[in-house]
């Protein structure tokens, strides 16, 4: 039997933000900054987590709970490294999917040190029973265990050290209310300027020893879709054209070429950006089209729809959602060069921004 090919590849995705172990491990790592100092955009976010971790050190008590939330790629892991380091404690860094039992969690719990850190990834994926367990260990530092069966069994009430849970998701609104109710500070990141992206790709060019001028860190910064993530992967792939193609420097000549080869036009958008608005464009009218009925016609989930492919296309404003559905704006007909009067009007849903992560 022929296998089933997916048109769209999304696997393999250069501008995908998902993080991926084998292309993203070493280089995120290298690149991570390890201070607020060193850590570039956010500035919001920064500055208030900033006063908190003051704050909580002067009070020489433990940083509060803090939920980081907003799209891939933004930095989550790397903030929960830097509130460690800026208290002065040590991380113990998890996932939602990777605590599967009970124990799994009050083992974790039980081997922490006063003031540490535990960095929960993906918090709106633990299971309701693990959840049950925070909710003691965030409020009053104690988990409750219950030891044999039946009539004999006893519930001991267990005190844990004094630790700040982070938590990571790309979806605030999924949490359960009692859990996102016990973090004293939310934390949204935000997708980054062209400039701060342009700042992370020279900063990140430079530890990766890669020469790049000011207007090729631009280029690479303009088509990276507000994520560091993305810009850093770019920055590697773009070196490969340099030191093949070019004198080994990155200047807006190569960092142009070398991403037109890879497909990713002028505002980051990549092949499947594009077909999956022409989905929308052709199949539906523009829309509104509902998220189910676009996922599988591109062959794919809602949620990997919802969290890595939507940002953007919001937030650059090709894309509007409407309570009927998803629709593709004028601009996204302009950029594909698809007239705008073949649309089945009215649409009514011009250019609109819809920033919201916490449905
Ligand atoms: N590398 C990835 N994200 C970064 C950031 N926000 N600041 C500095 N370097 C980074």
């Amino acid at each position: 039997m022929m296998e089933q090919v997916n048109e769209f590849d999304f696997e393999n995705r250069i501008v995908s933000n998902e993080y991926d172990e084998n292309m993203d491990a070493e280089v995120e790592n290298s690149l991570r900054p390890k201070t607020l100092q060193d850590y570039i955009g956010q500035e919001k976010a920064k500055a208030n987590l900033k006063v908190y971790i003051e704050s909580a050190k002067k009070r020489g008590e433990p940083l509060d709970h803090v939920l980081l939330y907003g799209p891939p790629g933004l930095g989550k892991t790397t903030l929960s490294g830097i509130i460690a380091a800026e208290m002065g404690v040590s991380i113990r860094t998890t996932s939602g999917p990777a605590i599967e039992k009970p124990g799994d969690l009050v083992a974790i719990l039980t081997n922490l040190r006063d003031g540490d850190v535990l960095f929960i990834d993906e918090i709106h994926r633990l299971s309701r029973v693990i959840e049950e367990i925070l909710y003691p260990a965030m409020e009053d530092y104690a988990v409750d265990i219950i030891i044999g069966k039946g009539p004999s069994a006893q519930s001991i009430h267990l005190p844990i050290p004094k630790f700040t849970l982070v938590g990571a998701t790309t979806r605030a609104g999924q949490l359960t209310t009692p859990l996102r109710d016990r973090f004293g500070v939310l934390l949204k990141l935000e997708l980054y300027t062209t400039k701060e992206l342009a700042e992370i790709v020279r900063r990140s060019a430079d530890i990766l020893g890669i020469e790049i001028e000011k207007s090729g860190a631009e280029q690479i910064a303009s088509r990276s879709r507000g994520t560091p993530r993305i810009a850093n992967r770019l920055l590697k792939r773009v070196r490969d054209f340099a030191l093949v193609k070019g004198n080994g420097v990155i200047d807006r000549e190569i960092a142009d070429f070398a991403l037109n080869a890879l497909e990713i036009d002028e505002l980051g958008l990549d092949n499947i950006d594009r077909r999956m608005l022409e989905a929308i464009i052709k199949y539906y009218g523009g829309g509104p089209v509902g998220l189910e009925t676009l996922a599988a016609t591109i062959g794919e989930e809602a949620i990997t729809i919802e969290d890595v492919y939507e940002p953007y296309l919001l937030q650059i404003g090709f894309l509007a959602r409407t309570p009927r559905g998803r629709c593709a704006t004028r601009l996204a007909y302009d950029h594909l060069g698809i007239s705008y009067s073949s649309a089945p009007s009215p649409k009514g849903v011009e250019g609109q921004q819809n920033m919201d992560f916490s449905e």
